[in-house]
């Protein structure tokens, strides 16, 4: 009952949070028009650099390159997305290349069949975990100067034509206010900042992953609640690990540049003095330093029990599982930053106390989605339930898990099994929402929240 309680708690502060907030960005896109205006500060060296945890809702070819373009099959999947075409990342990199004069890089580290936590039961051991990802990221930030990672690929070109189709598609609704739209996030480094060289880079890191340890159960395990309570509690305990290892790595980054930076700022004369090889005590908060925000922002799981793949007589109980982990997620991130005096959270940023250069946020996927499979019409979806790639004989097999099946799926699916107009369609196949769903419902209210301009 009393999680019942907290859920309608939850809905009805969702329902506020989708309330328009949109007035201002139009006056930023105003001043962007006006060529002149951009530049008067001089040319701004912005770049954004999006690092991506996560699954096979986020993974852009690396578990296609893994299984030399096998999976997803290239007959019904687009590119090695899980997806009809361009998936949520490309489509915010498109969104961070547009709509502001950043140069982006994408450091994509999710795949397909991903877990938070490594030897699930059930699934691959080939494929990287939550960790095996953060540890694939770290390293190539300790080889400095080293060939861009593997799995860094952004190539705007190429997705150009393909959206195209989602001109004239926007999800707005009869009065014209977008739909499923999160207020923005204050941000932690206000515009005033701008004396200091107007360094307003930024990296902004996502983790999105968790699906799959729930996914991975067979049916008959979510008989057994104290497997599933064992599955949701290893899930959340296994992302806030990362979260934990992540903010520790950027903050020792942080502490060595800022000693670097230190270092050449000091005149010459002090460096005779070996007891102090930097600043002088009480200096260092003085000191402007220029450098990267870092934006961490965890992604809660999205509506599974709404998913297609899902059979009816177990959805409840993913429902239940998925709402649990997602209030255990949101409940660890306050310790966290804490830990790391990371501002963000209700109330947004306490700068006087907090970095301003580090942040830990939550973005309500679960909610926006849920939104959007509530209006489906106004976004111009034909159904909520249906989707377009049909695999019979594989989606029907008993005794495995929705994880097998989907993975079955995804790596047999040809062009017959697609249907005419995919973008009709909320989901692609029966877990995956297509191209136009993951721009909708994932990416334009992410990039809002996050305060970037549409474009
Ligand atoms: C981006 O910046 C470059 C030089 O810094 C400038 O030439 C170009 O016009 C800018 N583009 C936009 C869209 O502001
Ligand atoms: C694809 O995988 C191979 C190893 O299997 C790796 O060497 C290569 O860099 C990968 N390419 C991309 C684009 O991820
Ligand atoms: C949870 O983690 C424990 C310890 O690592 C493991 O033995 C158990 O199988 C896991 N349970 C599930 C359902 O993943
Ligand atoms: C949506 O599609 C499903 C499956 O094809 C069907 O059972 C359901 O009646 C449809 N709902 C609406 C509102 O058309």
């Amino acid at each position: 009952m009393a999680l019942l309680l907290r859920l309608l708690l939850l809905a009805s502060a969702l329902a506020i949070a989708v309330l328009p907030a949109a007035l201002s960005r139009n006056l930023h896109s105003a001043t962007q028009d006006g060529s002149a205006a951009g530049s008067t500060a001089g040319p701004s060296s912005a770049t954004k650099t999006i690092v991506v945890l996560g699954d096979s809702l986020s993974d852009t070819g690396n578990l296609f390159n893994q299984t030399r373009g096998v999976v997803p099959n290239p007959g019904a999947y687009w590119r090695g997305r899980f997806s009809s075409g361009p998936n949520w990342v490309d489509h915010l990199a498109q969104i961070a290349n547009t709509g502001s004069n950043a140069s982006v890089t994408v450091l994509n580290y999710a795949y397909g069949g991903a877990t938070a936590c490594a030897n699930v039961p059930g699934t691959s051991r080939t494929i990287p975990s939550l960790s095996e990802q953060l540890n694939m990221f770290l390293a190539r930030e300790t080889t400095e100067g080293a060939s861009p990672s593997a799995a860094a690929t952004f190539a705007a070109s190429t997705r150009t034509s393909r959206l195209k189709l989602y001109k004239g598609r926007s999800a707005a609704d009869s009065d014209g206010g977008p739909l499923c739209q999160m207020p923005a996030w204050p941000q932690a480094k206000p515009s005033a900042d701008s004396d200091d060289g107007g360094d307003d880079s930024e990296r902004l890191f996502v983790v999105f992953v968790g699906h799959n340890d729930l996914l991975s159960l067979h049916d008959s395990e979510w008989n057994d609640p104290r497997v599933v309570q064992a599955a949701v509690t290893n899930m959340t305990y296994c992302i806030v690990d990362v979260l934990d290892r992540l903010m520790a790595s950027l903050t020792q980054q942080r502490q060595q540049q800022k000693a670097r930076q230190q270092y050449q700022l000091l005149p010459d004369a002090d460096s005779d003095d070996p007891s102090s090889p930097f600043l002088a005590a009480g200096d260092a908060d003085t000191v402007t330093l220029t450098g990267p925000r870092d934006r961490v922002v965890l992604w809660n799981l999205a509506p599974l029990e709404t998913a297609p793949a899902v059979p009816d007589a177990i959805r409840p109980k993913v429902a239940t599982a998925v709402a649990t982990a997602n209030l255990a997620l949101e409940a660890m991130l306050t310790p966290l930053r804490a830990r790391y005096g990371a501002s963000g959270g209700p109330g947004g940023p306490n700068a006087g106390r907090d970095n301003g250069w580090l942040s830990l946020d939550l973005y309500d996927i679960h909610g926006t989605c849920f939104c959007a499979q509530h209006h489906t019409a106004k976004y111009g979806f034909r159904n909520a339930s249906q989707y377009c790639v049909h695999v019979d004989r594989v989606e029907d097999v008993d005794g495995i898990s929705v994880a097998a099946r989907l993975t079955r799926v995804s790596a047999v699916a040809q062009r017959d099994n697609v249907c005419s107009r995919p973008e009709d369609c909320l989901w692609y196949d029966s877990l995956h929402p297509t191209s136009l769903a993951q721009r909708l419902a994932f990416a334009e209210p992410f990039a809002r929240q996050l305060g970037w301009q549409l474009g």
